[in-house]
Order: C-alpha cells, then sequence, then structure tokens
C-alpha cells in the first residue's frame, strides 16, 4: 500500500486503541470514513493522480481495511459492555411461586372424596351429546323449555353442549347395566349469564342402582353427605319437587345462616329412564341426584360472586393457597 496510505491505517489504529466507548467510536469512523473523513476524502483527489486506477484500487484497499478495523473494535466496545452488565451469581436468586388449586377442582376432588368413601366410583362423561342422551333417555320430552335453543347450545342439528350431567347417568348404565354406583363431576353449558349463572358451569351427577334400593337410602346418604362436606351438623329438608327423570323427585334445602338454601335436586329414577338403558324395573331400583359445583364451593368459601371463580384474578386464587 502506499505510504501514505498505510500512515493513515497507522493513525487509525492509535485512536482505536484508546477508544473505550461507543460514541467515542463513532466519531472516529465519521473522522475517516465520513463526509468529509480523512479517507473520502482522498477519493476526491483520483482524479488528479498519475495512475487512476491504480490509486482507486490502493483506496478501495484502505476503505476495506479501516472498515474492518473499526468493525472489529465496535464489537470488542459490545462485548466489554456485555461483561461489565454480567449476571452477578452471588445474588440470590428469585423465588419461583407454585401454582395452587382452584377453588372448582378442590370442591370437585372434596365432594368426590367424600363419595368415593361410600363407594361411589367416579365416571368421565363427554361434553358434547346428543339430544338422545341429554334428553330423550332421561324422559324428557320433545316439547321440554330446557330443548329450546335459548336455553341450549346447539352445535348443529343433531349435537349439543349438554346442559346437564345427568346424561353421564345413561351412558353409564348402557355401558355396564344394573347395579351402579358413580359420581359423575364436570362441566355444563347453558345460555344464560349474570351474577348468578354462568354459561359454563360445574355439576356433579350421582346416581346408585341396585336391588331394593328406596328412598330411605337416598336421604341416609344425601344427609350423611351433607354433614360431611360442612364438617357440622346441618338442618336439611327434602321437598317435593319435579325432574323428569325421577319419580318422586324432592329437592334437597339446608339450613343455612338461619334460611332454607335450595343445594340440589335428586329422586328415584324414573322407570322410563331405566327402561331406556334396559335395566329389569322388577328387578332393579335406585335414585339419582345433581348438585351444582359453584353453588356448594360458594358456601364453603363464603364467596359472593360466581363470577369471581372465571376471572383470573390472582389474589383472588391465592387465597386457596395450601388446600387440597
Ligand atoms: N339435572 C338436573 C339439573 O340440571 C339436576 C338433577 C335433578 C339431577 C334431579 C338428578 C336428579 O340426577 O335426580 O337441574
Amino acid at each position: 500500500m502506499e505510504p501514505q496510505y498505510t500512515s493513515l491505517v497507522q493513525i487509525l489504529k492509535e485512536k482505536l486503541d484508546t477508544c473505550k466507548t461507543e460514541n467515542e467510536l463513532l466519531k472516529i469512523k465519521a473522522d475517516f470514513l465520513g463526509k468529509n473523513g480523512l479517507i473520502t476524502k482522498e477519493f476526491a483527489n483520483i482524479r488528479d493522480a498519475l495512475d487512476k486506477k491504480y490509486t482507486g484500487q490502493q483506496l478501495n484497499l484502505l476503505k476495506t481495511q479501516a472498515e474492518t478495523l473499526i468493525k472489529d473494535s465496535l464489537s470488542k466496545i459490545l462485548n466489554s459492555q456485555i461483561y461489565d452488565n454480567a449476571i452477578d451469581v452471588s445474588l440470590p436468586g428469585r423465588n419461583i411461586s407454585n401454582g395452587t388449586r382452584h377453588p372448582i377442582s378442590l370442591t370437585i376432588n372434596n365432594i368426590s372424596n367424600i363419595f368415593r368413601g361410600y363407594g361411589f366410583r367416579i365416571e368421565q362423561g363427554n361434553e358434547i351429546e346428543t339430544e338422545f342422551y341429554n334428553f330423550e333417555a332421561l324422559n324428557i320430552p320433545p316439547n321440554h323449555p330446557a330443548r329450546d335453543m335459548h336455553d341450549t347450545f346447539y352445535i348443529d342439528t343433531k349435537k349439543l353442549l349438554r346442559t346437564h350431567t345427568s346424561s353421564v347417568q345413561i351412558h353409564s348404565m348402557m355401558r355396564t347395566g344394573a347395579p351402579i354406583k358413580i359420581i359423575a363431576p364436570g362441566k355444563v353449558y347453558r345460555c344464560d349469564s349474570d351474577p348468578t349463572h354462568s354459561p359454563m358451569f360445574h355439576q356433579l351427577e350421582g346416581l346408585y342402582i341396585d336391588k331394593e334400593i328406596n328412598f330411605c337410602h337416598l336421604k341416609g346418604i344425601l344427609e350423611k353427605f351433607i354433614a360431611d362436606y360442612f364438617q357440622k351438623r346441618i338442618e336439611t329438608r327434602f321437598r317435593p319437587s319435579y325432574f323428569p327423570f325421577t319419580e318422586p323427585s324432592a329437592e334437597l334445602d339446608i339450613k343455612f345462616r338461619g334460611e332454607w338454601l335450595e343445594v340440589l335436586g335428586c329422586g328415584m329414577v324414573h322407570d322410563n329412564v331405566l327402561k331406556n338403558v334396559g335395566i329389569n324395573t322388577k328387578q332393579y331400583s335406585g335414585f339419582a341426584f345433581g348438585l351444582g359445583i359453584e353453588r356448594f364451593a360458594m358456601l364453603k368459601f363464603d364467596i359472593r360472586d360466581l363470577r369471581s371463580f372465571y376471572e383470573n384474578d390472582m389474589s383472588f386464587l391465592k387465597q386457596f393457597r395450601g388446600l387440597s
């Protein structure tokens, strides 16, 4: 390289050696390669050179070399910055907080465990059902209001989101026949939304069919369940009611803070339902019940607004830490 170019490289190198920050480096770059930079100015002199081609090549060489030197310096500076900001391994680590069980899961587990203790098996059903399992087999007539589009989410003309867990009764009885002793917790769906109703909520169904099962078994088991769930003696009453799939039907009320509160529906499984699934009604009888998980959770944990279950508010959910 031409001696005057070599000395330019030398000057550049010296400047870069003492340069410590990115800003200083940018200034040096401008001094050499900027609009009025030392190297840029040399290009303007080509027209006076004796051998323009040779000078041009030499200048290009100089320019490339200068650019490489500047780039190397820049990466050296950036690397040293990373080193300066390097992690202090002596600092204590940040804690990763554990998740907590959702109050609905807690309640499902809690109620399921109580019924498991009475010998009930846990069944899982489908959230998408046909009209047969959700209505027809349960003796719900075609003109029943529950079948209306306003109350039920239909997926198409044949399929719908189950409106109750009672549909699991049909699947289970068709699969295993009698005797049968199951509970089925899960999600159910209805076109309903206000402070006390959510379009998706949870129910737990119970079904006990065997020889000589009568209303006393129903009363005995459900009264025991209420005492076990609330872990104290609670006054209960069975009020006559109507469900198409049970006969007789009842609603169970509990005395809560001095007032009667309805907590579940129940009854002796209707003969039509047993016949629909091919169970001999001369030999077998049984009872069924259905309860709302949200309601039981609200009573146990003193929650006033149903919507708090679905808002994913951490400060709400953290209150259930440590419960299982
Ligand atoms: N399926 C009813 C509902 O969603 C609840 C119910 C009532 C279930 C009585 C039962 C029963 O098994 O016997 O409102």
